[in-house]
């Protein structure tokens, strides 16, 4: 690479006249607040992240107060950010700092990863702008930022491993943490995915990409696979006071630990009728409502058909009973609540 030292000077100057006032973005950073913004903005936009790291560090302001904190108020306050077993690993993480490291995140990359929910970007990420160390973290913003500048043309994910290398000597011993924020601000701002803002960019000299006409072709994208599709039933329990049953997920797997209108398992054949409800949480007499349910998960589609049924007795014991208005006091996943406006409208 030719002139790094030029590369950092000129990102860090447009950093400081155009970095964006973040709540997590102080001169003495909070390793704390620092990592739960990097769990909180994987898959997430920082549009979206903004409250909900200020409920989070209101309700719970310390590492302390989030390791003490009820699970499932959590997992409450993590609704509509997704990925619940990004919330469960927050949690765990939590605790685990402070009965094992003394209530105090490790400074080093390789301690960081041992801990639950952090990763490659996010211990790189914790170690540059808490830790003040010139670690390398590669996002899909910083991947997109160097693919260009370099004009590398390996395809994700692979092209993550490369950008690592080549960042890394763009990374100042002073002040890493302002340079790897300075590309996250830059790949947000101006080297956008698409209408990237070139003649804004201070790289805009130094860029192989741009200087060949191929910027928005860059990063190359990975072949599409095509998502299976999955089948499941739901079964709708509601009683004479229009309560309806709501059970708990299993721990382990896919939305472990949510609530759900209980729902059978969530197979590739489709179900017939009389094999679905064998799987229903009470005998009862079913009416099919009309329609499906069709959600998206990272791997597959999901179809579901709602299974109702009146009960004037609850025959059975686990589960919580809840009116619809109460539905709200509960951590439902999307899919849930699509099938909840599918029933109730
Ligand atoms: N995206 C991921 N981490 C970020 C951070 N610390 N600042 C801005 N955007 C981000």
């Amino acid at each position: 690479m030719r002139q790094p030292l030029k590369l950092t000077t000129s990102l860090l100057d447009w950093y400081r006249d155009n970095r964006r006032d973040l709540p997590w973005r102080t001169e003495d950073p909070d390793p704390y607040r620092v990592w739960l913004s990097e769990i909180m903005l994987q898959q997430t936009t920082v549009a979206v992240v903004r409250s909900y790291f200020e409920a989070f560090t209101g309700r719970w302001p310390t590492l302390d107060d989030l390791a003490a904190a009820e699970l499932d108020a959590v997992l409450h306050a993590w609704q509509g950010l997704g990925y619940y077993a990004r919330a469960r690993n927050l949690h765990r993480c939590a605790k685990v700092l402070v009965t094992e490291f003394g209530g105090r995140f490790p400074e080093s990359e390789k301690e960081l990863l041992r801990l639950p929910g952090i990763g490659a970007y996010t211990a790189a990420a914790i170690t540059a702008i808490a830790f003040g160390q010139p670690s390398a973290p590669v996002d899909g913003n910083i991947a997109r930022v160097i693919a260009r500048l370099m004009k590398l043309e390996t395809p994700l994910p692979g092209l993550r491993r490369d950008v690592g290398e080549l960042l890394a000597p763009l990374i100042p011993a002073q002040k890493p943490g302002d340079m790897v924020q300075a590309l996250m601000d830059l790949g947000s701002a101006i080297c956008k995915p698409g209408k990237p803002l070139c003649d804004q960019c201070p790289w805009r000299t130094s860029c192989a990409a741009l200087k060949a006409g191929v910027v928005e072709q860059l990063p190359v994208k990975a072949a599409k696979k095509i998502k299976p599709v999955r089948h499941g039933v739901v079964f709708w329990i509601e009683d004479d006071e229009s309560h309806v049953l709501l059970r708990r997920r299993p721990e382990k797997g896919l939305l472990g630990g949510m609530m759900e209108i209980p729902s059978s398992d969530w197979r590739e054949k489709k179900w017939r009728m009389e094999e679905a409800i064998k799987e229903a949480p009470v005998l009862a007499e079913w009416q099919t409502l009309p329609g499906t349910v069709r959600h998206t998960f990272t791997h597959f589609h999901l179809h579901l058909i709602v299974l109702s049924t009146h009960t004037h007795q609850r025959k059975t014991n686990s589960g919580v009973w809840c009116t619809p208005n109460q539905f709200s006091s509960h951590a439902l996943p999307s899919v849930m609540k699509k099938v909840i406006r599918h029933v109730v409208g």
